[in-house]
């Protein structure tokens, strides 16, 4: 084993297996490297599962929803905050044809080869992927016709900044979507408190989501409205997110059988729990916001 391979695999044990891992959230997606859920992308989101059965599907489906719900399509200007291995921006490119579509995202090892994904697709003149912070946009004033998130603004320091620079880079009229992870409202039970509390700091833990991020929908309202934002829309997909999702890995061995041994492990222990416990703190909304 070469030093890097040794030290990949401590650092993998320690994010794994430590809850004070203290790695930021680009050396996350680092060590996470290209093990996608999905088999024909490098997609590295949950999935929207209302009417598909296999992750690829689901993946795309998700993406689609945002770009829908956000009425993306020629003439638009589209700024896309966590763009993960780009290919989003490929479907979309494909799909709702905009005008334009511009990348932001912290993790350099995914820009680089996000940027490769789409010169592969002979896209380069549509989609500019640029390495930068959702919470400090490298980008002109209402220069953008539609701001759109994809399970990434859970990540951000904090989810408020980018409500902010958002509604400073859309145009009047200009549209802003998320699909994101929020907390569950606390239960009244005792041991469903537990439950979700365990659900809510596992994942928090593991992909680095700051404290400032946890509130529930009607914060989340108030957020987007006081950073200036109007005709907020927010619903809860969890139900076409989590436990389909868990139902599929469960079934399908193909993902889990990609992962390192003690990835392996944990993820089994996942399985042998009910989506209903394993998801139990988590919410998933899809949220809407123009700007007046
Ligand atoms: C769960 S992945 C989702 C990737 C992609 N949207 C998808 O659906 O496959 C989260 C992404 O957010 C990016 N990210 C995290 N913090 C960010 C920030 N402050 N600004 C821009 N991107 C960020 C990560 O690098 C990663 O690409």
């Amino acid at each position: 084993m070469s030093d890097n391979t040794i030290g990949r695999f401590f650092a993998y044990v320690n994010w794994l297996f430590n809850p004070f891992h203290g790695l930021k959230t680009t050396e996350v997606y680092d060590l996470i490297g290209t093990t996608s859920l999905t088999e024909n992308a490098l997609y590295l989101n949950l999935g929207y599962w209302r009417d598909v059965d296999t992750i690829d599907e689901a993946s795309e489906e998700l993406v689609l929803l945002v770009a829908k719900r956000g009425a993306m399509g020629p003439g638009d200007t589209v700024l896309d905050c966590g763009y993960g291995f780009g290919d989003q921006d490929i479907l979309w490119a494909r799909n709702m044809k905009p005008d334009k579509i511009i990348g932001l995202n912290i993790t350099k090892s995914q820009v680089g080869r996000a940027r490769k994904n789409v010169a592969d697709a002979g896209l380069e003149k549509s989609i500019d992927l640029r390495e930068g912070s959702a919470t400090e946009m490298p980008i002109e004033n209402e220069s953008v016709d539609l701001v759109v998130s994809v399970e990434s603004a859970f990540h951000y320091r904090s989810r408020e900044d980018f409500f902010r620079e958002a509604f400073r880079v859309l145009r009047p009229g200009g549209r802003l979507v998320t699909a994101d992870i929020l907390p569950m409202k606390n239960s009244d039970n005792p041991f469903r408190r537990i439950e979700q509390w365990i659900s809510w700091n596992l994942v928090a833990g593991k992909f680095n989501i700051p404290q400032d991020n946890y509130y529930l929908i009607p914060v989340y309202n108030d957020k987007l409205s006081k950073a200036g934002f109007a005709n907020i829309d927010i619903e809860s997909i969890r139900d076409d997110v989590y436990t389909p999702l868990h139902e599929y890995l469960s079934r399908e061995r193909t993902f889990v059988d990609k992962l390192p041994p003690l990835a392996k492990m944990l993820a089994q222990t996942a399985f042998n729990r009910s989506a209903d416990s394993v998801y139990a703190g988590l919410d998933y909304v899809l949220s809407y916001a123009e700007k007046p």
